[in-house]
């Protein structure tokens, strides 16, 4: 059976002034699969989404449903059905679990969708921790709890298409699998994902398809099986002696680490040439 291009992106460019921050990006999202993009700090991961969201201007073509959406607003496209879960969750704060997952839902509430209670049933089992916190307000709740609330809101909107920029920031190792762990079950709602990670171990795991941006630009693509056993990949973003396996007792460097580490040496040896 051949499989539905949901997003089809080509040629995308996308610039802050001079810089460019994605160069020629083409990609690809089949319905009911999880992307996931993975690369290092500064790749022009976040860009990207927020360039396919309508937040950021770009060049190139990008389909979604058979439909060019290049130059819809940011509205339209989640009118369209896409959605993007941004670094910042962008929960509000002094507002109820509950209202804050309401408020996913405010353009099908508009539209006198019957469907609302049903939706914030199927989030609370999903997720049952905002169940038990359902009165508690958005900002006293931990960093993995805020994380699930932002996806349960994200999934109260019905999307079609999830974008998630980075999930599993921030959050402790055991949170990071279950939230990976929770976003690879989502299929079976339907919903497709791309989804941006820095743990590009987990990413890979939980992704049929997988991208390498670097520098702005698609490096490497393939079946994230493949990704993961591929030898660059391994020693760019798996650490040493990689088997692409998820685990939450890997204690080794992620990219970002390898990143910091990389500039605290480079800080280093910056002040030894400076001082006498
Ligand atoms: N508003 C901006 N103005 C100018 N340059 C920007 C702006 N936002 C991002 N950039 C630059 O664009 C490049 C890509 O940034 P982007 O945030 O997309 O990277 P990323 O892959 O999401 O990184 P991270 O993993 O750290 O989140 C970086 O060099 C960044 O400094
Ligand atoms: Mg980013």
């Amino acid at each position: 059976m051949k499989k539905e291009q949901l997003l089809g992106v080509r040629d995308l460019n996308v610039r802050y002034g001079k810089v460019e921050a994605v160069y020629r990006a083409s990609l690809t999202v089949e319905r009911g699969s999880i992307v996931s993009v993975i690369g290092p700090n500064g790749a022009g991961k976040s860009t990207l989404l927020n360039a396919l969201m309508g937040v950021l201007p770009s060049l190139g073509s990008v389909e979604f449903c058979g439909r060019d959406i290049g130059r819809l607003t940011v509205e339209q496209r989640v009118g369209q059905g896409l959605c993007l879960v941004p670094e910042t969750r962008e929960l509000f704060a002094q507002m109820s679990v509950e209202d804050n997952l309401q408020l996913g839902a405010f353009a099908r509430y508009r539209r006198g969708d019957k469907g609302i209670r049903q939706s914030l049933d199927e989030v609370f089992a999903l997720f049952p921790r905002l169940e038990q916190r359902r009165t508690q307000i958005a900002g006293s709740l931990s960093g993995g709890e805020r994380q699930m609330l932002a996806l349960g809101r994200a999934l109260m909107g019905r999307p079609t298409l999830l974008m998630l920029d980075e999930p599993s920031l921030g959050l402790a190792p055991l949170i990071v699998r279950e939230i990976l762990h929770t976003i690879g079950n989502l299929r079976s709602t339907g919903v497709s994902i791309l989804l941006i990670e820095q743990n590009a171990r987990a990413a890979l795991q939980i992704s049929d398809y997988g991208y390498v941006l670097e520098n702005g630009e698609i490096a490497l693509e393939g079946p994230s099986a493949e990704l993961a056993n591929n030898p660059r990949v391994i020693e760019s973003y798996l650490g040493i002696g990689g088997d692409g396996a998820a685990s939450a007792e890997d204690t080794r460097p992620t990219a970002h680490d390898q990143v910091l580490r990389l500039q605290t040496e480079d800080l280093m040896s910056f002040g030894e040439a400076l001082s006498p």
